[in-house]
């Protein structure tokens, strides 16, 4: 392999500001991709963006659940680095362990309007540039929870196996312009927001991470990050030209 993978490429990263799409974002940019960072954290979207080369970064405050929202982002990117190659999903929201009696209707609709709904409105926007240059790569960052449930992940589950069957739908619709979809499960993820499944104090979210989350990982440890950025610059590079419509897991093997 020589040279930058994504020389040339413009990526749009959703969530860009924190866990995986921080990771993803810094290793395209480092590959050589102009990279959108596009977070509901404005300020730390920022801070990541100054941390990657300079007139590679762009953060845009964008609410992925927001048509206008993502409208003008995909509107900026374009305007800024004329094009998006790649788009990855991987904004989202946790759901704490929580009785489907209990779950109430603002916590169903946040969920899904932000880990699926958001994958439908960005293809929407950025679908018309990548078809214009016969060619793109989309990744949704969906979950291991969308193939294998946990008890009290109702909304989370529902929305992460919406997400991979989304993404297939626009796999088969995309492929005659050349535009690949593909999706990543990722297991459970050092990341700020796994404590966040758990109901409880300090201690009882740390006795979780290991007893329900790091338990149920063959490979016995936490999914990094960096394991998942790995896999999303396979997918948006032409390594993966002829893979679409795919669904990898990246997740110490807790989906066998
Ligand atoms: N951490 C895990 O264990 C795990 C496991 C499987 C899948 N995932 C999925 O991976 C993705 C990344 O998760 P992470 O662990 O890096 O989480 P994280 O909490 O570290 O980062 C999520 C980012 O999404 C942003 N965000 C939330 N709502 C938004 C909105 N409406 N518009 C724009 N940005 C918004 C947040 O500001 C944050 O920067 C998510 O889709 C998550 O569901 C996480």
């Amino acid at each position: 392999m020589n040279g930058q993978l994504l020389a040339g490429k413009t990526a749009v990263v959703t969530g860009a500001a924190s866990g995986m799409g921080k990771a993803i974002a810094k290793l395209f940019a480092e590959q050589g991709a102009s990279v959108v960072l596009a977070d509901l954290n404005k300020e730390a979207a920022e801070k990541v963006a100054q941390e990657l080369p300079e007139g590679k970064a762009l953060p845009v405050q964008t609410d992925v659940s927001d048509d206008q929202s993502v409208a003008a982002m995909i509107q900026q990117t374009v305007s800024t680095f004329g094009s998006v190659d790649v788009l990855v999903n991987c904004a989202g929201v946790p759901q704490a362990f929580t009785p489907i009696e209990e779950l109430s209707l603002e916590q169903w609709d946040r969920t899904l309007n932000v880990n699926t709904k958001s994958i439908f409105l960005t293809a929407r926007h950025a679908v018309p540039h990548m078809k214009a240059g016969n060619k793109g790569s989309i990744i949704n960052i969906a979950s291991i929870a969308g193939i294998r449930a946990r008890p009290g992940l109702n909304a989370y589950c529902a929305s992460k196996g919406a997400a991979i069957m989304l993404s297939k739908a626009l796999a088969i619709e995309l492929a005659p312009f050349k535009i690949r979809v593909n999706v990543i499960n990722p297991g459970p993820a050092e990341t700020p927001m796994l404590g966040k499944f758990i109901n409880g104090d300090e201690a009882e979210v740390e006795a979780g991470k290991k007893d329900i989350f790091i338990s149920s990982v063959p490979l016995g440890t936490l999914i990094q990050p960096e394991d998942i950025a790995q896999a999303a610059l396979y997918l948006a590079s032409d390594l993966s030209k002829i893979v679409t419509g795919e669904v990898m897991n990246v997740d110490g093997g807790r989906g066998i």
